[in-house]
């Protein structure tokens, strides 16, 4: 009998071994690891080579058109309808919507925004919302170039990667009342945007979609060893690791990247990277609030989220798992006119909004 019980458990045991390594989960070595805090802290990043080559290679940036010989005719002197790039000479003109089809729509080609009957048409929404996206471009490398995106700064490509629709967006979340069912909170749900934890899962609409959120949200350590007035609840500890748990896969790092998990909440132990984030999330706010939220009237019903609001953005939209969008390269260079700040003066940030057809 025993024997038998030894042989069964050495079977089942061979079968889980193979098994984990056919799972996720299991990590082959071998590891790359790089030390990111002080000695003896343990802020190190843990990759494996495999898994650090695979990130790598999914963030390539696309080689930059060809220079082009720039004339004196301004665009927005030989074309009819050029709102934004009014003062860029033609042939630069030209070039960058070679690219802007490269970076959003390489299948549909020009026919994505234009009517080809009439190059200057604003027919179609996603004209209208692409003149809105060189407008986010330019402000986002030049009112946040300091605080956040640096030399490196954005292009189309940073956010779409070939694609229309960038691969990491999101709507607000349907309400915590679902039919019958008990009020659930806005948690109990597991989904990937939570580390498929049961954490509250509107953080997103909480943390990252408006500028007025009140700055001490996201805190929720105690800063005097006694309590002087009540604490924060538990949600809202919860809703804080969901939001890092956010910045964290979006960023491929752990949260030693930003923090001394000795002294979570302490500005002095953490990073410059945690300063940095700091700003991104500042600067997700002000996309979402001016850019992405005031198109909701210009995009199509079917592009909109269950509860009619406009697609958004989140660090995963840059980010795409790397703590350095597309590696760090300086994408913007080769393109400069999409670092000026946007020209127009009317309107919010100093820009109109398309109006609705
Ligand atoms: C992702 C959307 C998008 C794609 C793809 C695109 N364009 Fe454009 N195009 C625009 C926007 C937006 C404007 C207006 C720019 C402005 O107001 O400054 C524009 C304006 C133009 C104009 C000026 C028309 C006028 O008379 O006002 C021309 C010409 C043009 N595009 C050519 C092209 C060509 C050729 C292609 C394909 C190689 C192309 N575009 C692909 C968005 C796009
Ligand atoms: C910071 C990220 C970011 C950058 C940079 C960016 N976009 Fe977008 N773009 C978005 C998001 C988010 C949406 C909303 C997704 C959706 O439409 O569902 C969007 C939507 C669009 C759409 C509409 C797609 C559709 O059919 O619904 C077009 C067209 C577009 N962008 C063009 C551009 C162009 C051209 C540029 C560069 C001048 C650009 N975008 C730069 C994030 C970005
Ligand atoms: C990319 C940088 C970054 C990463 C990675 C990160 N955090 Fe944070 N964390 C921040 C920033 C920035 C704040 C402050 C936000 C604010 O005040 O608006 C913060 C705040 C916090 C707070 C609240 C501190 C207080 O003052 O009460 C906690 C708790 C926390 N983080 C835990 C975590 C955990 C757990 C992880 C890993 C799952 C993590 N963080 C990953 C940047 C980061
Ligand atoms: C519009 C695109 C965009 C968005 C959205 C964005 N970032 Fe960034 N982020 C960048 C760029 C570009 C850099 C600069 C990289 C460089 O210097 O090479 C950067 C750098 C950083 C760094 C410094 C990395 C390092 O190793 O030095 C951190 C940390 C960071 N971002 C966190 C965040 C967090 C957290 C969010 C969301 C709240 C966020 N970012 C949203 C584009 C973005």
């Amino acid at each position: 009998m025993k024997t038998i019980g030894v042989i069964v458990s050495g079977v089942v045991a061979l079968f889980l071994t193979i098994a984990q390594f056919g799972t996720a989960g299991w990590t082959r070595p071998p590891m790359v690891n790089q030390q990111h805090g002080f000695r003896g802290t343990g802020m190190d990043i843990i990759q494996t080579r495999a898994g650090a080559a695979e990130i790598k290679a999914a963030n390539l940036a696309p080689t930059p058109a060809d220079p082009v010989e720039a004339g004196t005719d301004k665009a927005g002197a030989v074309y009819e309808n050029v709102k934004v790039l009014q003062d860029l000479p033609v042939e630069e003109f030209n070039r960058l919507m070679v690219s802007m089809t490269e970076w959003v729509s390489p299948q549909q080609g020009c026919t994505y925004c234009h009517n080809t009957e009439n190059m200057a048409d604003d027919s179609l929404y996603q004209k209208r919302v692409a003149r809105r996206m060189l407008q986010m471009t330019q402000h986002i490398n030049t009112a946040w170039k300091e605080k956040h995106v640096g030399e490196a700064g954005v292009t189309c490509y940073t956010c779409h990667r070939g694609n229309r629709v960038p691969a990491q967006i999101w709507f607000d979340a349907p309400s915590p009342t679902r039919g019958f069912i008990a009020r659930n909170n806005g948690q109990n749900l597991a989904t990937p945007s939570t580390g498929l934890a049961s954490l509250p899962y509107t953080y997103l609409q909480d943390f990252l979609a408006k500028p007025e959120a009140d700055q001490g949200a996201i805190r929720v350590n105690a800063t005097t060893a006694l309590p002087g007035s009540p604490g924060k609840p538990i949600q809202s500890a919860e809703r804080t690791f969901a939001l890092m748990i956010h910045m964290s896969e979006s960023l491929g790092v752990n949260c030693t990247y930003c923090h001394n998990t000795r002294a979570v909440a302490e500005w002095s132990q953490s990073t410059p990277q945690r300063t940095l984030a700091w700003h991104g999330i500042r600067m997700v706010r002000d996309l979402n609030a001016d850019y992405l939220t005031p198109l909701t009237g210009v995009f199509p019903a079917n592009r909109l989220g269950p509860k009619g609001d406009a697609p958004k953005l989140n660090c995963a939209t840059c980010h795409n798992g790397q703590s350095k969008p597309m590696g760090g390269a300086h994408v913007v260079e080769p393109y400069p006119e999409l670092a000026v700040a946007p020209a127009t003066t009317s309107g919010p940030q100093g820009v109109p909004v398309p109006a609705a057809q």
